[in-house]
Order: C-alpha cells, then sequence, then structure tokens
C-alpha cells in the first residue's frame, strides 16, 4: 500500500541537507561559542555565519535574530519581551482570535499581569479586516501580534483540481482565503462526513492528514481557528488540514482525491 505523510504542519522531515550539515557541527564543532581557545572560536564562527545568513534571507539585522529551542518558546520571547521592555509605553496589546495557542496563552497571562489584550476577529475566510485593526490602535498599543500567511502552490492546486474531478466541486468546501494562504497548507471540509470518520478512513489507505485545527490535531475538540471565522455547523466538523513537504509529489495528490472520492462513495 502507498504510504502518503500530508502532515508536514505538525510535524516534518528534516531536508538532508541540513541533517548533514547538523551532524557535521554537533559531532565535529562541539566547542561551546563563548569559549576562547580555538574550538570555542570556530563553534562562535558557525553561529555567527548562520545568524549572518538567516538575517540576509529575511531582510532583518543579525542582531535581530535570537535562537531559540522552538516555536512555543519563540512566541514567548517576543511577547513577554517586547511587553516588559516597552510596559512603562503603555499596556495594550493587539492580537487576533486565531493565533497558535502559544500567543494567545501568553496573551492570556500578560492580562493577568495587567496588559489590556484586544483580540480581533477575523472574517469567513480567516482575515483580520485592516479597519478592525486600525480602529483598535490607541496610544497606549505598544505590541501587535498578527500572524503572517502568504499564497501559492502546485501540490496544493493539483490536490483541488483532482478532488474537482472526483467528487465534483460541491461536495468540498476549501476554507480560508483562496488566494492569501499558506503556501503549504488546505483545510478542506467535506461537509457529507466528519472529519474523524474521514481521518480514520484515510490513515487505513495509508495517507496521513490531520483534523482542522493546529496542535489540537489530535484532540477531538473543534479547532478554535475555524470557530472564529464562523463557518456552518457540517463545515466546522467535517475540515481536514492537508500540509505539504519534502517528498510530496503531484501524484500522490491525485491519488490523494482519488481516494477521498472512493472513501466518500463507501460511506455515503
Ligand atoms: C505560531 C506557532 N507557535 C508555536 C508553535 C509550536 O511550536 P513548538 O512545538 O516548536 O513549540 C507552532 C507550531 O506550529 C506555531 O505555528
Amino acid at each position: 500500500m502507498k504510504s502518503i505523510y500530508l502532515d508536514h504542519a505538525a510535524s516534518t522531515p528534516v531536508h538532508p541537507e541540513v541533517a548533514e550539515e547538523m551532524m557535521r557541527v554537533m559531532t565535529g564543532q562541539y566547542g561551546n561559542a563563548s569559549s576562547v581557545h580555538a574550538f570555542g572560536r570556530a563553534a562562535k564562527r558557525t553561529v555567527s555565519g548562520a545568524r549572518d545568513r538567516i538575517a540576509k534571507f529575511l531582510g532583518c539585522l543579525p542582531d535581530e535574530i535570537v535562537f531559540t529551542a522552538g516555536g512555543t518558546e519563540s512566541d514567548n520571547l517576543a511577547l513577554f519581551g517586547a511587553a516588559s521592555m516597552r510596559r512603562s509605553k503603555g499596556n495594550h496589546i493587539i492580537t487576533s482570535s486565531i493565533e497558535h495557542h502559544a500567543v494567545l496563552h501568553a496573551c492570556e497571562e500578560l492580562e493577568k499581569e495587567g496588559f489590556r489584550v484586544t483580540y480581533l476577529p477575523v472574517d469567513h475566510t480567516g482575515r483580520v479586516r485592516p479597519e478592525d485593526l486600525e480602529a483598535a490602535l490607541s496610544e497606549d498599543t505598544i505590541l501587535i501580534s498578527i500572524m503572517y500567511a502568504n499564497n501559492e502552490v502546485r501540490l496544493r492546486q493539483t490536490l483541488i483540481s483532482t478532488l474537482e474531478q472526483e467528487i465534483g466541486r460541491d461536495a468540498f468546501v476549501i476554507n480560508g482565503h483562496q488566494e492569501e494562504c499558506l503556501p503549504h497548507i488546505v483545510n478542506i471540509s467535506f461537509p457529507q462526513t466528519d472529519t474523524e470518520t474521514l481521518l480514520m478512513n484515510l490513515d487505513m489507505e495509508g495517507i496521513a492528514a490531520a483534523s482542522g485545527s493546529a496542535c489540537t490535531s489530535g484532540s477531538l475538540e473543534l479547532s478554535h481557528v475555524l470557530e472564529a471565522m464562523q463557518l456552518p455547523q457540517n463545515v466546522l466538523r467535517s475540515a481536514i488540514r492537508f500540509s505539504f513537504g519534502l517528498g510530496n509529489t503531484t501524484e500522490d495528490m491525485e491519488y490523494t482525491a482519488q481516494k477521498i472520492e472512493t472513501i466518500l462513495r463507501r460511506l455515503t
């Protein structure tokens, strides 16, 4: 049986070139970058070189890059760090209701510390309205934390167009904005079934996808993101997130769409 992994947003394989570079550093450059001896200086050169390359790629200053152990730590550092640095200038923070829990929970914590947080709503495509942001701004606003998403992608398009051929455009709903979406993720609802049933059947066909939300994908809770978009119940309860990455092919997408057709036919 074919095995197709479409849950790259939850976890994804390390690119072989990255793994190779990490092996080189972990086994060959074990000095502490703060040590003054030759081993330490070599490690420092590697860290500084990586920082410079990332800054160039992102178009920011090397000093603006802070290495952390992961996403939650980064969000916490950015929010708690910026809030405490600017506390004397104001106490208002703006975010949106569809941020990752690492951001939302940090904001709730900041509220307990006396900050005022505005959680902006989103439209049914999941976008913050610029006029809402403008209206929320005040003299006291010291921090705005709103996620960024951009567009395009071939795997996404192949999955959608094959689904159109296989089950017809009326049988599924693409959640989120069609143009301004993340390149490697598509969230699709199949209102004639429900999320768990479809995920289980896909798994039996060797296809791994996820439920609507990012880090609650293992739970049966409805996604706070899709809920904030105020989607109809049957759309909310049948959402599947497909996220693409290393190793996925357009053939995988065709195969996945065909399997969805078979499953839906079997179920209905
Ligand atoms: C914005 C954001 N913050 C935090 C996380 C969690 O990352 P980690 O598991 O590295 O803490 C994610 C994961 O997708 C994320 O998208």
